[in-house]
């Protein structure tokens, strides 16, 4: 059978459910499903955009094959290599032997991994701002790396002004027939789209600004994405909810409690947490028992609300497993510019606390609000007043969110130690701007200054300029306590590695995820101080 849906004279949608999806992608539970989005332009020429997954992929051949009626299949255009939608690629390319394949020259090589070479040679390879005349319609293409893998491309159909998006502005949940987003009610609609993004796009948002920007050029009435609703209705509430997210901004003044807890001691100082703020006049409130809710939920609300509060017993002398794969999350997708706060619990040794600090000292713009709060075993009554307090720091930070922020940078440096956070705010482990000689980089006649390799730093990056040789100590050399980590960045795909300064040659330094050598630039550099 075939089922389509005009979307416009000649386009036409040609996607599937599947609800019997549990998990996505190996780990993101769907309960509403997924869907697939594909779409077959009848033009002078006719073109496929993208294929589609293994699990709807026979009604989409049989109504691929409905709508050409006989007609050759011209171009497939393949935006995406993910096997979401390309599974089915070699079987539809199979199908209609006379199709050219149209993608970046990174899919081609991913193509022939996936296929065989015999079908790789099959592509044309396109790049920014090249575009495709199919009779009366121009389409254009942008490359859109890392929104979702390296190989992405978006395409612009400029007669009507849709943006074909790839994986960009997709949701969780299939269709159930609803097919544009005006026939959503918007706030049911963002929250899988908001988790849909964090945890597939999440970790980029350098590489979706850029797609933003691209965007922004464009005269765009309709988006059409390989996952969830077309867009028509929300486009500028949709844009400016990627804005917050790709910039690491929060959309809302509230505060998500988290709680790792073996037999509810912990527990229960969350939920008294949540009374005592919600006394305070915060009710943007959610509390989430990581023993029970997947990290995704988790990671889409920490992207959404100013403040967050982790709660672990310790275990094992650790942090809780569940709480582990959290601050996983929360690390591995650069959630930056948080204000967190952290209760800890430990019957003999409360260290879980410690653990959590350090691993948020690793993200950016990480900062404490209010003192650790440890318990063992339960919380005593006479604690109360020290939780009242953390609530009124915590509520206070919810609504004065840009009050001045208390540095302590003195009590920061002793972070290793497993002692109370103490002050009201503070930012994550910062040192104090080295003495430096004036800087000695040199400069590029485009004005920016370069490595000695020649590679060029990220821009508004300020390198560490080089010290003037100090005098030969009269005394035993002193051991440096610190040293300096530097963080490059891909420039092709946007992967980013933390090198200490000089241990690598970075114009030979192979990029693991596109492979390519010697391309990447400098971000910045931090001191960390020596194990
Ligand atoms: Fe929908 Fe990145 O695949």
């Amino acid at each position: 059978m075939h089922c389509e849906e005009e979307i416009a004279k000649g386009l036409y949608w040609i996607g599937g459910d599947d609800r019997r999806l549990g998990i996505f992608e190996g780990g993101l539970p769907v309960p509403d499903g997924m869907s697939y989005n594909n779409y077959l332009l009848l033009d002078d020429k006719t073109v496929l955009l993208d294929t589609i997954d293994r699990a709807v992929e026979e009604r989409f051949f049989e109504t691929v094959n409905y709508l050409l009626d006989g007609r050759p299949l011209d171009y497939i255009i393949v935006q995406h290599m993910e096997p979401d939608h390309s599974a089915s690629l070699k079987q539809m390319a199979t199908m209609h032997p006379e199709a050219t394949l149209v993608c970046t020259r990174l899919c081609k090589t991913l193509i022939g991994q996936f296929f065989g070479e015999e079908l790789a040679e099959r592509a044309q390879v396109v790049t920014e701002g090249d575009s495709l005349e199919t009779g009366t319609h121009t389409l254009a293409f942008a490359t859109a790396p890392m929104v979702h893998w390296p190989e992405v491309m978006v395409t612009y159909d400029v007669q009507d002004k849709i943006l074909f998006s790839a994986d960009a502005f997709g949701s969780f949940g299939a269709l159930d027939g609803c097919l544009y987003d005006d026939l959503w009610d918007y706030d049911s609609l963002l929250p899988e789209m908001r988790r849909y993004y964090t945890n597939i796009v999440g970790k980029y948002g350098t590489q979706v600004t850029e797609l933003l920007d691209k965007a922004a050029t464009l005269d765009i009435e309709t988006i059409c994405p390989l996952h969830g609703p077309i867009l028509r209705e929300y486009i500028p509430e949709i844009v400016e909810a990627y804005k917050h997210w790709a910039s690491y901004e929060p959309e809302d003044q509230g505060v998500v409690i988290a709680y790792a807890s073996v037999y509810g001691g912990t527990r229960d100082v969350a939920e008294k947490l949540a009374f005592k703020l919600s006394d305070l006049g915060i009710h943007d409130l959610a509390l989430f028992d990581l023993s029970v809710t997947d990290p995704s939920y988790v990671l889409s609300e920490a992207f959404r609300v100013s403040n967050i509060v982790l709660a672990s017993v310790t275990y094992n002398a650790g942090m809780f497993p569940a709480m582990e794969s959290t601050l996983a999350e929360f690390t591995t997708h650069n959630l930056r510019s948080r204000k967190f706060s952290i209760i800890q619990n430990g019957s003999w040794g409360p260290n879980a606390g410690r653990l959590i600090k350090e691993e948020l000292d690793k993200i950016p713009g990480t900062q404490y609000v209010g003192e650790m709060f440890t318990i063992k075993s339960r919380m005593r009554d006479d604690q109360d007043a020290e939780l009242e307090a953390l609530a009124e720091a915590i509520a206070e930070s919810v609504k004065n969110p840009t009050a001045p922020i208390e540095v302590k940078l003195g009590e920061v440096e002793e972070e290793a130690k497993p002692a109370p956070i103490v002050g009201a705010v503070r930012p994550v482990k910062l040192s104090a701007p080295p003495t430096v000689a004036p800087a000695v980089n040199p400069v590029a006649p485009s004005g920016i200054p370069a490595t000695p390799g020649g590679i060029p730093f990220a821009p508004g990056f300020k390198p560490t300029a080089t010290a003037a040789p100090a005098p030969k100590p009269v005394e035993a050399v002193q051991q440096p306590k610190t040293k300096i980590i530097q963080i490059w960045r891909c420039t092709f795909c946007g992967y980013q590695v933390e090198i200490e300064k000089g241990k690598e040659d970075m114009t030979k330094f192979q990029c693991p995820i596109c492979l390519r050598v010697g391309e990447f630039m400098l971000v910045r550099e931090k001191e960390v101080p020596i194990a």
